[in-house]
């Protein structure tokens, strides 16, 4: 294999709805630094339509409309198409194929223990109303997916280390059995603990639409006030602004943490040289919430304006966003067309590749006699 040495990325995102500050403290800033960090060959970036399908099956509808909007969200964050290329899964049938094989490497024992897969059973109520085959098997695609792009490494959040492990498992039988073929992936997790996850703005685990607690790349800075001033948690205790406060938990200091930088206070709160010094204050009292979350608009402002400019910039000329699409897509065939080729000669099922494979009809006398 001559893809051995080379450094590639493959990462992905459901096109379920369009992208938040979730995603972009928890992947999208970290991809454009792997991007900008000339450390790798190749980046791909796989919109996950299928898999998106898996659970929304009854609703195409949804996840069409989201496509040109992930797009534009990865655009406006910096990611980058001249270095990154950006494909739509549905459109790679080589992916299909591999999911078909890989299949039969995998038994439905290991997929009932993967706990992400579980998780996200109980959370679609699909115990009771059944679970769809696709559903359940969707690490298997996952795998597919990164090794068809031969990928090394592959950049996601915690929740995802169970399908890159279910990949390498697959890799490491597949190689077994039909010889040295697929790449063996590695997965980069967040190294600190401010990237792993943002809460929605009401404190909840997790952003998401049906909460209502997102603030998405697209929101205009009405809306991003909006949710900060009327629905974002601080410390129930502090009640008036004297009192001594809580930052663990406070949801604008859990912002704060993961966007605010030393330059912000010079600018926006040159009360305090730092985070550390504002969130002593807040401890000891005389601090109120308003002034927190003043700051924070204004933190989040810095981020958020600049993407919103990239985004409205594109959103002009949405031909070459759709464009930028179908020429990541076109190189993305290339690519996972070849894998699948790779595989089926490894599996010796290229049938009409070479003829003597099925059309030596001597050998196949041969055998019948013996
Ligand atoms: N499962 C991933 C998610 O929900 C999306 C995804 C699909 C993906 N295919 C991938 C991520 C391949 C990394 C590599 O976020």
């Amino acid at each position: 294999m001559d893809n051995t040495q080379k450094q590639i990325i493959l990462t992905g995102d459901r096109p379920t709805g369009r992208l938040h500050l979730g995603h972009y403290v928890g992947s999208l800033r970290r991809r454009v630094e792997l991007q900008n960090s000339g450390k790798f060959d190749e980046i791909n970036i796989l919109i996950a339509d299928d898999q998106a399908l898996t659970d929304n099956a009854d609703n195409p509808g949804k996840i069409r409309d989201n496509i040109i909007n992930v797009v534009l969200d990865y655009l406006s964050v910096g990611i980058d198409p001249n270095k990154t290329t950006i494909c739509v899964q549905s459109a790679l049938p080589a992916l299909h194929a591999l999911t078909f094989y890989y299949m039969n490497l995998v038994s439905t024992a290991r997929l009932s223990r993967n706990p992400t897969v579980k998780a996200e059973i109980q959370m679609r109520g699909f115990a009771d109303e059944g679970l769809p085959a696709g559903f359940f098997a969707y690490p298997v695609s996952q795998a597919a997916d990164i090794t068809a792009f031969d990928a090394t490494v592959v950049p996601v959040g915690e929740d995802q280390l169970p399908m890159i492990e279910q990949t390498r498992e697959i890799v490491e039988k597949f190689n077994r059995t039909y010889g040295e073929t697929l790449v063996l992936p590695k997965a980069m997790i967040p190294e600190n603990l401010m990237q792993r996850r943002l809460p929605g703005v009401d404190g909840k685990a997790k952003m998401s639409k049906s909460l209502g607690n997102c603030i998405y790349l697209s929101d205009d800075s009405k809306t991003v006030k909006k949710q900060v001033n009327g629905k974002m948690f601080t410390d129930p205790t502090h009640l008036r602004i004297e009192d001594p406060g809580h930052t663990e938990g406070n949801v604008v200091f859990t912002y704060l943490d993961a966007f605010c930088t030393d330059d912000d206070f010079k600018r926006f709160l040159p009360d305090y040289a730092n985070l550390d010094e504002m969130k002593d204050h807040y401890r000891r009292g005389g601090l109120g919430d308003g002034t927190c979350k003043k700051f924070l608009i204004n933190v989040l402002e810095e981020t958020l304006g600049p993407i919103r400019a990239e985004r409205s910039k594109w959103a002009a000329d949405i031909d070459a966003v759709y464009d930028i699409l179908l020429t990541g897509t076109k190189k993305a065939q290339e690519k996972t067309n070849a894998t699948l080729a790779r595989v089926q000669s490894a599996m010796r099922i290229d049938y009409f590749k070479d003829r003597s494979i099925i059309g030596d009809w001597e050998r196949l006398l041969r055998n019948a006699e013996a």
